[in-house]
Order: structure tokens, then sequence, then C-alpha cells
């Protein structure tokens, strides 16, 4: 008797449980979609800036996969890949690209001791540039290109020959 008692009761105590966590589900239904409905405008553009912003940063992996088996980047190459990055636009003081006024006192120095200061590092700039797949003939190549674009006119295939 006691278990047909049961049986008789869970249906009807299941009922309004069934009904308070359909509420509770279509309640947060409605929320979820207020929430998103704005967030979906929003979200938008910054997908759009997202896939801007991955694009460089698979063309870096692109260059740095294929300089596994290392061919030689002109100097003008690595200037665009590696240098620009700060020589660009001068960060944290880099003599600019083509700035003659910020690159006179650095040429006066000579061609082979700015290759050495690109090449073993000097201050805050970083030894070749921070990428140690650089050769020694992309530095020199790279030094000569800003260096040149800044009034020097230093050449590649003289240099360790003067
Ligand atoms: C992380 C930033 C950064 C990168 C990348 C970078 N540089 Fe520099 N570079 C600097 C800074 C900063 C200075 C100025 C250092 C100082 O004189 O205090 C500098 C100075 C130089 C100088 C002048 C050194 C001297 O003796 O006056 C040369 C030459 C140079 N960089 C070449 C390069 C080349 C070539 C590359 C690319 C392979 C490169 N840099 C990449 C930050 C950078």
């Amino acid at each position: 008797m006691d278990k047909q008692d049961v049986e008789h009761s869970s249906p009807s105590t299941l009922q309004p449980m069934v009904a308070i966590l359909g509420a509770i589900l279509a309640f947060s239904l409605i929320i979820a979609l207020l929430m998103h409905v704005p967030a979906e405008g929003d979200t938008k553009p910054v997908v759009a800036n997202a896939e801007e912003n991955i694009k460089p940063v698979a063309a870096v992996e692109v260059a740095a996969t294929s300089s596994g088996a290392h061919t030689e980047k002109s100097g003008e190459e690595v200037v665009k890949a590696v240098c620009a990055m700060c020589h660009a636009a001068g960060l944290m003081s880099a003599p600019k690209i083509g700035d003659k006024a910020q690159w006179a006192p650095r040429i006066a120095q000579g061609y082979e001791t700015l290759v050495k200061h690109a090449t073993e590092g000097i201050r805050s700039m970083p030894a070749r540039g921070g990428n140690p797949d650089l050769s020694d003939a992309e530095i020199a190549g790279a030094v000569a290109n800003m260096a040149n674009q800044a009034g020097a006119n230093f050449d590649p295939a003289k240099l360790g020959k003067k």
C-alpha cells in the first residue's frame, strides 16, 4: 500500500518541479537572448579587427618558418621584417629610418662599428635586432640599408675590406 502511495504522489510532486525548471529555463533563455543581441552587434567589428590583427602575425610566422631553410634576405627585406619594428617609429629612441639628424652621429662611427653594434647589441638595441636567425650578411645588409637611407654610402660587399 505504501508503495502505491509513493508511485501516486511522485508524479504529482514532480509536475510543479518540472514547471519551475521550465520557467527557470525559459527565463535564462530570455536573459541569454537579451544579452546576446546587443553583444552580436558589438562583436562583429571586434572579430573583424581580430582577423586584421592576426594577419601580420601569420605573415611573420611564415617568414620565420621559411627562414628555417635560411634563404638570405636582402637588407631591405630584413629591415622591413625585423628592424622597422623599432626603427620605423623610433621606439625606445632607436634612430628613425630616414632621419639624417638621428643617424649622422651613428654613421660617423663607421660601417663596421655599426654592424658590430647591430650584431652584438648596444644599450636597448638587441643583438641582431632580437632575431638570432639573421646571418651576419643579413645584419650588414640591413645596417647599410637603414644608414644609406639617412645619407650614408655603406656597401656590404666592402665590409671588412678597408
Ligand atoms: C627592439 C627594438 C629594436 C629592433 C628590433 C632593432 N633595433 Fe636597432 N636600435 C634600437 C635602439 C633602441 C637603438 C638605440 C640604441 C642606443 O644607442 O641607445 C638602436 C640602434 C641601432 C643602431 C645604431 C647603433 C650605434 O652604434 O649607434 C644600428 C646600426 C641598429 N640599431 C641596427 C639595427 C638593425 C640592423 C636591426 C634589424 C636587424 C635593428 N637595429 C633592430 C632598437 C631596435
